[in-house]
């Protein structure tokens, strides 16, 4: 397995361009199956978790061809698409379970493997099947597999999401662009790739009105075109690149980056005392007193602290000057980082979800395990600006969501390789 070696203390300078994102992907991609005409999809990253939902849709009979060095993808599911997502494909990843809604809109039965949990939490999908249950599918779990049909096709439905839930919202939305009649749904995730998603398949033929609000309207049609749509870029990969200044020093600007999609993010990086300057080709942000402010956050949904930034921004404190506060709202078990970090001599102290740093002078480069995927890049974060060498093994876990990141950050002046094992 390879390990990523990181040599701290080099303050960064450089600019980076921010990959297509991987969690609008996940459900663009389901998407295609709402119609057999060809869905394109520019701007996709190269990571694991796209290659995996690509072996997901071939394993439903869907054709899938990618382009331009896996930037372009077409995906075309015919009329002889299987319904089955299987336990060993589904398993890899959670995002499978957003092929339910479009298989049962589309083909009015579907097999799908219940995901079960991840190391950050049970996530249950309990809420994507009340739904669908309310929308006319029947649904039987056996054998860890949810068997749904809906042969009447599903109907619309006014729902009130019992809280927001990003999956549950794509998955509902999905279902209802077929449906008969309008769908109405409040409490829906406002996340920006929620909105990609909604655009996309308005371009398909999909009539969704009230895109990024918490009030969705949904009126089905009979069926959907292809199209080609442009992946927004990946707000969690921007603002993990927009910490690395902060907590190693310098500044690093971000040519593509767009500030209408990181909510109250910025602000953040404000109150640790970094400047953030939008300037005509890009965003950048450096940290000129080299002293980072303690704050208190605690992750919500969009616009809020988003809990995809909570590991990386919890290196970034491990450094400031006095005792930050997380809540980690959203997950039960998403401080896997916190004892790593702690090996690299951070004060960490953890109260259920509530996660106490106090800052320390330095953090010392140490050999650390990466748990999951956020956790694994706020372990890089730590590396670039702990003395000595940090070494990160289990990389696959950062492979699931940064593309190309040796690359972009040694453009910028860091140290750091990979090491094939
Ligand atoms: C999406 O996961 C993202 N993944 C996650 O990103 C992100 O952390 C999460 O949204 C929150 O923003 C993708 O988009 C592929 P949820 P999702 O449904 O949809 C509970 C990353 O690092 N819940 O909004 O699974 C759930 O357990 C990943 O890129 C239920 O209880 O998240 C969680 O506690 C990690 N029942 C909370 O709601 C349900 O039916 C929010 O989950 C559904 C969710």
């Amino acid at each position: 397995m390879d390990k990523i070696i990181v040599k701290g203390g080099t303050p960064l300078d450089g600019e980076i361009e921010i990959s297509g994102a991987k969690n609008a992907c996940l459900a663009l991609m389901p998407a295609a199956l709402l119609t057999e005409k060809p869905l394109t999809l520019l701007n996709t990253p190269r990571l694991s978790d796209i290659k995996t939902m690509i072996d997901l849709l071939h394993s439903l009979g869907c054709e899938v061809a990618t382009m331009k060095e896996e930037s372009v993808i077409v995906i075309s599911s015919g009329k002889n698409t299987k319904n089955i997502a299987l336990y060993d494909i589904v398993r890899k990843m959670r995002a499978s379970i957003l092929v339910l809604g479009p298989l049962l809109a589309r083909f009015g039965k579907a097999k799908v493997s219940l995901p079960g949990g991840c190391a950050i939490g049970a996530r249950p999908v309990d809420i994507h099947l009340d739904a669908l249950k309310k929308m006319g599918a029947s649904m039987n779990l056996k054998d860890g597999y949810i068997y749904a049909s809906s042969k009447k096709g599903l109907n619309a439905i006014n729902y009130k999401f019992p809280f927001v839930s990003v999956g549950a919202t794509a998955n509902i939305i999905m279902a209802s662009a077929l449906a008969n009649g309008q769908t109405i749904l409040e409490n829906c995730a406002k996340e920006p790739e929620i909105s990609d998603l909604c655009r996309c398949l308005n371009s398909m033929g999909a009539k969704i009105e009230g895109i990024g609000g918490s009030k969705i309207k949904i009126n089905g049609v009979n069926e959907l075109n292809g199209t080609t749509h442009n992946v927004i870029i990946d707000r969690i990969e921007m603002g993990t690149y927009m910490l690395a200044p902060i907590i190693a020093g310098g500044k690093i600007k971000i040519k593509n980056g767009k500030k209408e999609i990181m909510g109250s993010f910025i602000s953040n990086l404000i109150d640790l005392g970094a400047n953030v300057d939008f300037q005509k080709n890009g965003i950048e942000v450096s940290s000129p007193s080299n002293k980072i402010k303690p704050i208190e956050i605690m992750t919500e949904p969009f616009p809020g602290f988003p809990t995809d930034l909570q590991a990386q921004m919890m290196s970034v404190l491990t450094l400031a000057d006095g005792v930050s506060k997380i809540e980690e709202k959203i997950f039960e078990n998403r401080f896997m980082h916190a004892p790593e970090l702690i090996r690299m001599g951070a004060n960490i102290s953890l109260d259920g979800r509530v996660a106490t740093i106090k800052g320390v002078k330095e953090i010392i480069g140490a050999p650390v395990m990466a748990t999951d995927l956020r956790a694994s890049v706020s372990l890089i974060l730590a590396g670039l600006a702990a003395s000595g060498e940090t070494i990160l093994s289990r990389v696959y876990h950062l492979d699931r969501g940064y593309e190309c990141l040796e690359q972009k950050l040694t453009a910028c002046g860091a140290h750091i390789k990979r090491v094939k094992q």
